[in-house]
């Protein structure tokens, strides 16, 4: 049987696209009638060339003459008007998108699919010779849109999957059940952070065997996408500049020597005073040991007298006083000559090690040198998950030693001291940590196993490792194997978990609407900061 319905109709002919008019169109009939009419120069109805840039609004365009124009214009303004203008921009997109992230740059917003990266300072973006590249694999694609950057949505940042791991135990807590065990726990952190150091460890190989580097690896610079289950680089801006000269980073993350060229100021400022508190010791040295020479002949010559007089002195216990009174500020003297010189020669020791980190005696920046500081930058945020791990497990069980995990973890990231902890004491420290470990009797050892060979393997490869030069690239290391997901304990858990653990990733209870962030929540409230990049 036909069909019959409004659709079917052979009469009416289908509805054809009409193109929208453009300014360059020649005018309609209808128009060119009132210009006649008004005596207008027909002409001026349609814009020629040299007038059709300055028409519609440029700021958006990506053509080469809209950049120069752009340009032109921004040099033309005063900073004031540049930096209304900017803030005019910021306040469009606040109305138009739900903000998903700001970092130290940048004020980013979603839209669809896509993030848009507006930077926070009106010059930060280079608004110029921004030259498509082609697609490196595993790292995301980033555009360029007039003076933002767009590229696709990578997931949550991983500086929240480390609050959520140090504060819950589990990278998504909201997939986890309250009777669940701490293996099951566990696991999925360890699947979660084996998955994602994988990930990056290939992106990183990718994008240095292609001749780039990132240059800011850490955990707010990394995403992971829980619909897709990869994990990717953000903060990809800078990705394509080549100049080794140029330099990004951030304290916490960054190797000492990359720490050392972000501060070589501060560092020198440093060995200067030092060199004042050495020439202070110098002085206070000198002074003591003539005290005390003089003291020693004094002593002798008061010996000598008091010898004499106890012989025939009747009162001889009064003499052996004076005697042990003196020895006791000689020997008061003598204890602090001693601290004197062991303060010189640890403040001389600390001069040594900080001198490989002057400005003058820094290796040159070449792009091998930076595949060192990006590895080792993502292989210090992989230690941050690690920590965070061990302090959350056991915290019940050991509340010394996750103590211990957690000052590790904040001493990485308070800047004001790391560079120095780096150079000296991380290694120290791990160690202590592991000796803790080792010496510990309860179950959660067991449970963690797998983490704490890792924070050993770390040690060796990258913190123990006092030359540069032995530091290993991604090109050179080993994937970690990924080890599968243990089912949730099917005692412990709902059915309604087990029938989740079961599914596909794409269907199982997590939505999209959970994968995508909604615009406001914040993280829940934590000791641990967000460290602050430099650029
Ligand atoms: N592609 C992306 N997908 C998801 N979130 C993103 C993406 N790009 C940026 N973000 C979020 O915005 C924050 C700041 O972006 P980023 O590019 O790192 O700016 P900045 O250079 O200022 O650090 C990130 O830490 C992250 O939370
Ligand atoms: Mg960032």
């Amino acid at each position: 049987m036909p069909l019959t319905g409004p659709n079917s109709s052979t009469t009416t002919a289908p509805p054809h696209k009409q193109r929208r008019l453009s300014p360059f169109d020649p005018p309609s009939p209808a128009r060119r009638h009132e210009c006649s009419k008004h005596r207008i120069n027909q002409r001026m109805l349609t814009p020629n060339r040299t007038t059709r840039h300055s028409a519609p609004d440029p700021s958006y365009s990506d053509s080469s003459y809209s950049k120069q124009l752009r340009k032109r214009n921004h040099e033309k303004m005063s900073p004031d008007e540049q930096f209304f203008q900017h803030q005019n921009r910021l306040q469009c997109l606040k109305k138009l998108y739900p903000s998903i992230g700001s970092g130290t740059n940048s004020e980013v917003f979603l839209c669809g699919n896509k993030v848009l990266i507006y930077p926070k300072n009106p010059l930060s973006t280079a608004d110029g010779n921004q030259t498509k590249r082609n697609h490196i694999e595993g790292v995301l694609n980033v555009s360029h849109l007039a003076d933002m950057q767009t590229m696709d949505y990578a997931g949550q940042d991983g500086f929240d999957y480390l609050l959520a791991i140090r504060n819950h135990g589990c990278p998504h807590p909201d997939e986890t059940t309250p009777s669940q065990s701490a293996e099951t726990i566990n696991s999925l952190s360890r699947h979660f952070r084996e998955t994602v150091f994988n990930d990056l460890l290939l992106s990183l190989r990718s994008l240095h065997q292609h001749g780039y580097i990132h240059r800011d690896v850490k955990s707010e610079n990394l995403a992971y996408n829980r619909l897709t289950q990869k994990a990717s680089f953000i903060d990809l801006g800078d990705i394509y500049n080549t100049d080794p000269c140029k330099l990004t980073g951030t304290p916490s993350t960054a190797h000492p020597i990359h720490h050392a060229y972000l501060f070589s100021n501060i560092i020198d400022q440093e060995l200067r005073d030092l060199i004042g508190i050495l020439s202070e010791y110098e002085d206070k040295i000198k002074t003591i040991t003539n005290k005390r020479l003089h003291d020693e002949n004094t002593f002798i010559q008061l010996e000598n007298t008091l010898s004499k007089l106890s012989k025939d002195d009747p009162n001889f216990d009064k003499t052996t006083k004076a005697l042990a009174s003196l020895e006791n500020i000689l020997k008061n003297d003598f204890d602090k000559y001693r601290f004197y010189l062991s303060e010189k020669n640890k403040h001389l020791n600390e001069y040594q090690k900080l001198k490989p980190y002057q400005k003058d005696n820094l290796p040159p920046l070449t792009i091998d040198l930076w595949k060192k500081f990006d590895t080792y930058s993502l292989h210090i945020t992989e230690l941050s998950f690690l920590l965070s791990q061990v302090y959350k497990t056991f915290q019940k069980s050991n509340p010394t030693l996750s103590q211990a995990a957690d000052k590790i973890l904040t001493t990485h990231l308070n800047d004001s001291y790391n560079f120095l902890w780096k150079c000296e004491d991380i290694e120290q420290n791990i160690n202590d940590l592991l000796q803790s470990i080792d010496k510990d009797t309860s179950e959660t050892k067991t449970i963690l196993s797998a983490e704490i060979q890792r924070i050993r393997t770390l040690n060796q490869l990258f913190f123990s490792v006092k030359n540069i030069t032995d530091i290993p690239t991604a090109e050179t290391l080993l994937p970690q194997i990924v080890t599968p997901l243990a089912s949730s304990d099917s005692s412990e858990t709902s059915s309604e978990d087990s029938v989740n653990s079961t599914l596909p990733a794409e269907l199982t209870t997590t939505t999209v609407a959970e994968v995508l962030p909604s615009p406001s929540p914040s993280p829940s409230p934590s000791p641990l900061f967000k460290p602050g990049s430099t650029s």
